[in-house]
C-alpha cells in the first residue's frame, strides 16, 4: 500500500524520508516567491503553479512517524501566501480509478482551506500537459513541478512542450524580453542510471540522438554517472534556458544519489536570490536537519528489534 488514511480522515502518500529534502527545496524556493517577489517588489506579478504529478498531495512517512506537506500542499500555501495568486492546476493520475477517485478528493479537501483559484484534472500526463499549457497564463510567471515516481512518466515530449511556450513581454522601459516557464524536474537518475544501457528508456527521458545515447553511454562506464546524465540533461535543456539550472541532488540515507533535483529558470531575480539569500539556509536546514534524523534512522535500523521503539521522539 502506498498511502494511508490519517485520524483527519485525509490521505497521505507514504514516502521513505529522503523524500523529505525534495519537499523542503521547494519550499524553499516557493519562499523565494511569497517572501520576496511578493513583498518587496513594486508591480508583483501574478503566479500560476501546474503541478502535474500532484498525488495524494501530502505525505507521511511510516519509519519515523512524521507526515508533511507534498508539493501540491506546498504550492497551495505558497499562493495563499503570495500577493497576486494566480491559478493552481493540479493534476494526478493513477490506474487504479478507485485510488484516482480518492486522490481526486482528497485534493479537493487539502484545497478547501485555503482561498486561491484552482483547477484538478486527473489525466495522463501526455494529456494533462496541453490542458495545463491551455490553462496557464504564460504572459506572466508560471512555475511547473514535473515529479513522477520514474523517468518513463515523464517523456521528453512532455518536456519540451513546456519549455517551447515562450511569450513576450515588454519591461517598464519598453524593452522586449522573453517569458519561458520555470521548470522544476525530478530528474531520476538512479533509475536512469540503472537504465543506462536501455536505448529507448534514456532517449525518451532525455531527449536525445542514438549517437548521443551511445557517448553517454560510454562516458557513464568511466566516470560518474549521476552527473553525465544531468549534464546531458542540462545541455538538452539549454537550447530553451540561457541560464544553467539549480541542481540538488536527493541522498539517499546511506549518501547515495537517489534522484536530481532541477530547477530551470531564467529569471534573474530567481538565480540571484535562490543563490544568495535562500540556499545558503536551506544546505543549513540539511546539514543540521536532515543528517541528524538520517543518523538515526541508520542508527535504529542497526539495533535490535526489541530496541526499535528508539527514535528520534525518544
Ligand atoms: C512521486 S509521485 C508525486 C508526489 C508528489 N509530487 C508529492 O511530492 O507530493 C508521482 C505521481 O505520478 C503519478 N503518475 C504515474 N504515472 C503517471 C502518468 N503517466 N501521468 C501522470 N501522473 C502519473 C503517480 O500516480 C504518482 O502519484
Amino acid at each position: 500500500m502506498n498511502y494511508v488514511k490519517g485520524n483527519n480522515g485525509l490521505y497521505y502518500e507514504v514516502v521513505p524520508w529522503h523524500s523529505k529534502q525534495k519537499h523542503e527545496f521547494l519550499r524553499h524556493y516557493l519562499n523565494v516567491w511569497s517572501e520576496m517577489v511578493g513583498n518587496h517588489s513594486k508591480s508583483v506579478p501574478s503566479l500560476d503553479i501546474i503541478d502535474l504529478y500532484a498525488s495524494w498531495g501530502q505525505c507521511s512517512c511510516i519509519e519515523i512517524g512524521e507526515e508533511w506537506p507534498g508539493t501540491a500542499a506546498l504550492a497551495a500555501e505558497c499562493l495563499n501566501r503570495y500577493a497576486r495568486p494566480g491559478l493552481l492546476f493540479l493534476n494526478t493520475y493513477n490506474a487504479n480509478i478507485e485510488e484516482l477517485k480518492l486522490q481526486e478528493q482528497n485534493l479537493f479537501t487539502i484545497l478547501a482551506s485555503f482561498n486561491i483559484k484552482s483547477k484538478i484534472v486527473t489525466l495522463p500526463i501526455e494529456e494533462a500537459v496541453d490542458v495545463a499549457l491551455n490553462e496557464a497564463n504564460l504572459q506572466y510567471p508560471t512555475l511547473w513541478l514535473l515529479d513522477p515516481y520514474g523517468p518513463k512518466q515523464l517523456p521528453w515530449s512532455v518536456v519540451e512542450k513546456i519549455c517551447s511556450s515562450k511569450r513576450q513581454y515588454k519591461d517598464k522601459y519598453g524593452n522586449l524580453h522573453t517569458r519561458r516557464p520555470e521548470i522544476m524536474i525530478n530528474l531520476m537518475t538512479s533509475s536512469l542510471q540503472r537504465e543506462i544501457h536501455n536505448q529507448n528508456v534514456v532517449c525518451g527521458s532525455l531527449g536525445i540522438s542514438e549517437e548521443q545515447w551511445k557517448t553517454l553511454e560510454q562516458k557513464s562506464c568511466s566516470g560518474n554517472t549521476t552527473s553525465v546524465i544531468v549534464d546531458a540533461y542540462a545541455e538538452r535543456l539549454s537550447q530553451f534556458y540561457e541560464k544553467p539550472p539549480i541542481r540538488f541532488l536527493v541522498k539517499g540515507k546511506h549518501g547515495n544519489i537517489v534522484y536530481s533535483i532541477l530547477l530551470f529558470t531564467d529569471s534573474d531575480a530567481g538565480h540571484y536570490v535562490t543563490k544568495v539569500h535562500k540556499m545558503p539556509e536551506f544546505d543549513k536546514w540539511l546539514k543540521v536537519e536532515w543528517s541528524k534524523s538520517a543518523e538515526e534512522i541508520v542508527a535504529k535500523k542497526n539495533l535490535p528489534k526489541s530496541q526499535s521503539f528508539l527514535d528520534r521522539f525518544n
